[in-house]
C-alpha cells in the first residue's frame, strides 16, 4: 500500500496574502457591529485573516475575559466559545456553526462524570478545557495544554486527581509532574490518527527537521518528537529552530498561523497513514461565509443556563489566577 506524503506549506510571498472581498466585508461589518473576532489556531487562513486575535484555548479564554465589545464572535468549537460566555457573560457570543463539537468533550457527558463524583467524593477533578460547561460546572479547576502542569502542581498534595477527559495530555502531564492520576478515556479523534510509522516516513523524507507534536497525540507519537507543547508555544519553539524546515504535528490549520508568524521557514503537516495532513472536523466547520452571516444576521448565539455558568466560572477563574 502507498502511503500519503506529507503536504509542504513554504513561506509566503513577501507582504503575506491579499484580503479578498468577503474578507474585506467581514471587516467592515465587525466595525458596524462593534464585533471582536477571536480565532483558534486551526481556524482556516481567511478567517485567520480577519480575526483580531489568533492563538490557543489559552490565550482565547484570557482575551474572551477580557473583551470590551458588546460581540465576541468566536471562530474555533462550542467549548472555546462557551469558555468566552462563561468568563465574560454580559457579552453575546456567536459562534458560526454551532456543530462545531469536540470528541473530547463528546467522550465525558456531565451525568457520568457526576456519577464517578458520588462515588468517589474525594477526587480532584483537573478537566482539560475541551469539555462542556456542565462538566467545567462539576470540576474542580481547568487546564489547557499550555498550562497543565502548572495547574496539576498547584492540586493539594493530599487528594487524588481525576484528570479528564483527555487521556494522552494527561499521562504526558502525569511524566512531566510525577503526579499520580486517573485518567478519563477520552481521546482527540484528529490527533490520535497521527502514528510513530507516518511520523517515521516523514522525517525520513526530511532528516534535518526537528518535530513538535502537541500532547494530544499518543505516546508513542510523542516520543518521536524533540519538542511536545501546546500550539502557542509551538509557535515561539518554530521561531527559535535554527533548522529552515520543521514537521508540525497537530491539526493542519497551525500552519497558516506558523506561516504568518514565522515567515520564512517551511512547515511539513505531518501526514496520518491514511491522509496527506490532518483537519480536525469540527474546526473546518466554520467557513468565512458563515463568519458573515453570522455577525450579519446575530445568530447562532452561545446560549446556557446562568446556574452552569455560575458554577463554571469558579474553576475556570481558579485557573486564569493560578497559571498568570
Ligand atoms: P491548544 O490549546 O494547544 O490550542 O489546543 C486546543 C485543541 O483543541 C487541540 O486539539
Ligand atoms: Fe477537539 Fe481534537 Fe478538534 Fe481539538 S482537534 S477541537 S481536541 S476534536
Amino acid at each position: 500500500m502507498s502511503h500519503p506524503i506529507a503536504t509542504v506549506f513554504p513561506p509566503l510571498p513577501a507582504g503575506g496574502l491579499p484580503l479578498s472581498d468577503l474578507q474585506k466585508k467581514v471587516i467592515a461589518l465587525k466595525k458596524a457591529k462593534d464585533a471582536i473576532i477571536l480565532a483558534h489556531n486551526y481556524q482556516c487562513e481567511d478567517i485567520q485573516g480577519v480575526a483580531d486575535f489568533v492563538g490557543d484555548s489559552l490565550g482565547l479564554a484570557y482575551k474572551a475575559a477580557a473583551a470590551q465589545n458588546s460581540t465576541i464572535l468566536f471562530c474555533g468549537v462550542h467549548f472555546m466559545a462557551e469558555t468566552a460566555k462563561i468568563v465574560n457573560p454580559t457579552r453575546r457570543v456567536l459562534l458560526p456553526d454551532m456543530e462545531a463539537g469536540c470528541s473530547l468533550a463528546d467522550s465525558c457527558p456531565a451525568e457520568k462524570l457526576a456519577a464517578v463524583k458520588a462515588a468517589n467524593p474525594k477526587l480532584y477533578v483537573v478537566a482539560y478545557i475541551n469539555c462542556s460547561a456542565a462538566v467545567k460546572a462539576l470540576s474542580d479547576v481547568i487546564c489547557t495544554s499550555g498550562n497543565a502542569s502548572k495547574i496539576v502542581n498547584r492540586v493539594p498534595a493530599d487528594r487524588p486527581i481525576l484528570f479528564i477527559p483527555d487521556q494522552n495530555l494527561g499521562r504526558w502531564v502525569a511524566a512531566k509532574t510525577g503526579r499520580a492520576m486517573q485518567l478519563w478515556p477520552g481521546n482527540c479523534y484528529a490527533h490520535v490518527q497521527f502514528t510513530p510509522a507516518a511520523l517515521l516516513r516523514t522525517k525520513a523524507a526530511y532528516p534535518q527537521a526537528p518535530i513538535v507534536a502537541h500532547p494530544e497525540c499518543t505516546e508513542a507519537v510523542r516520543d518521536l518528537a524533540d519538542m511536545v507543547c501546546s500550539t502557542e508555544l509551538m509557535v515561539d519553539w518554530c521561531r527559535r529552530q535554527e533548522n529552515d524546515t520543521i514537521i508540525i504535528t497537530t491539526e493542519a490549520g497551525m500552519i497558516h498561523r506558523l506561516q504568518r508568524e514565522v515567515p520564512h521557514k517551511t512547515f511539513i503537516a505531518a501526514p496520518t497513514d491514511r491522509c496527506a495532513c490532518n483537519e480536525c472536523k469540527f474546526m473546518k466547520m466554520n467557513t468565512l461565509q458563515k463568519v458573515h452571516d453570522c455577525l450579519l444576521n446575530g445568530t447562532p448565539e452561545v446560549i446556557m443556563p446562568e446556574s452552569i455558568r455560575v458554577a463554571a466560572e469558579v474553576p475556570l477563574r481558579r485557573m486564569l489566577e493560578w497559571s498568570a
